[in-house]
């Protein structure tokens, strides 16, 4: 096979592809044959030696990748060859051929492209944990979600619009508040002054004014963290809830538990990783779901580049640039 073994941590452009050997799945393991790898900003970490959890090389890194089974391992039911998949492994999608734990594996409906699905495969099961596990979204909410046009921000949009939820996309250009409207969102307000009073009072005053009344959201999605945070909560009416993503911003902000108190506000985390071993049939039905949104043609993968696989580590650097807009999917040979 063909992929990107890591034998020391450094920038993204140090690490080169080179043949390695074919692999064979283990008990309770499905060999997929990779066609489509999603890159996320935890990616361009993981080569750096920057992300929270640091394997040690040699090793082949990468999450997010689709394709079909070549093989499954002993104990495994429910996989066949040539059945199309999208998996997120915690390590080794930077290659041709994937080995995947059963519960990081998912069936991938025919009309969603292997592309489209390992571009959707993180951002979409993270909205989804935000969304529906956690904030219980449903029709009618009040939604508003930060950082809109990020990555899981635009998944986000689109799985609350899905449910029949007002949902508001907070973003910091005309263009992105476009693709923000695109994606379902009823309204995209344009926030750039990232101060926090006048962040603050933006929300405060235009969130409200959205929706004609006094009442505030029921839900902010926030992926942005510090002041984006502080203002979010801000928006938030009686029986709110907060659900923190992430911190896109890199400023990790605390929330005073006398303002949740007298407000009568929920803060509360939404990790996706944890879901996987704790909560592994919503995450089934959530994937299900949204590549069910996908191959209906009612939620978007935002795919703006395809990459060859030999410019995998160009696009990990071009992340870290932040010169990337939706999101960036590499093909590799088998793929091709
Ligand atoms: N909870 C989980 O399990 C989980 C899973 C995946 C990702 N995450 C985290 O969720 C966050 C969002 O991920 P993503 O993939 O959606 O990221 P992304 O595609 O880079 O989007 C982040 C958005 O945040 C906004 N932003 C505001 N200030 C920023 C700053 N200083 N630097 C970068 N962006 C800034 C940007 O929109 P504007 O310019 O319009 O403001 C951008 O579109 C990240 O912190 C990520 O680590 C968490």
């Amino acid at each position: 096979m063909h992929g990107y073994l890591l034998t020391a941590y450094g920038a993204p452009l140090s690490h080169v592809p080179s043949d390695l050997p074919d692999l064979r799945p283990g008990p309770g393991e499905v060999l997929i044959r990779n066609e489509a790898i999603g890159l996320n900003y935890p990616d361009a970490l993981m080569v750096q030696g920057k992300y929270q959890k640091r394997p040690e090389p040699p090793f082949v890194p990468g999450r997010d990748c689709a394709g079909t089974v070549i093989a499954v391992g002993e104990g495994v039911d429910g996989f066949q060859p040539d059945d199309p998949v999208v998996a997120q492994v915690f390590s080794g999608a930077f290659a041709d051929q994937v080995r995947a734990p059963l519960n990081r594996v998912f069936p991938r409906p025919a009309e969603v492209s292997a592309v489209d699905a390992a571009g959707a495969m993180t951002v979409f099961n993270t909205a989804y944990v935000a969304v529906s596990i956690r904030a219980k979204v449903k029709a009618g909410d009040r939604v508003v979600v930060t950082g809109a046009a990020g990555g899981v921000g635009a998944a986000a949009v689109q799985l609350a619009a899905n449910l029949g939820a007002h949902v508001v996309g907070i973003v910091s250009s005309e263009e992105k508040a476009e693709l923000v409207r695109r994606s379902g969102a009823g309204q995209a307000l344009i926030i750039a002054d990232r101060e926090e009073e006048p962040l603050k009072n933006a929300f405060k005053t235009q969130v409200r004014r959205t929706w004609g009344d006094d009442r505030g959201a029921d839900v902010v999605i926030d992926t942005v963290g510090g002041t984006m945070f502080q203002a979010g909560l801000r928006a938030l009416g009686f029986a709110g809830k907060l659900v923190v993503v992430g911190f896109a911003s890199g400023d990790i902000p605390a929330a005073k538990a006398n303002y949740l108190l007298y407000n009568n506000l929920s803060v509360m985390g939404a990790p996706l990783d944890i879901h996987f071993d704790e909560a592994l049939d919503q995450i089934r039905e959530g994937t299900a779901w949204w590549l069910g949104l996908l191959a209906a043609g009612k939620a978007q993968a935002n795919v703006t580049a395809v990459l060859p696989f030999d410019q995998l580590m160009q696009g990990l650097q071009d992340i870290l640039d932040r010169k990337v807009t939706g999101k960036l999917v590499v093909r590799t040979g088998a793929g091709a």
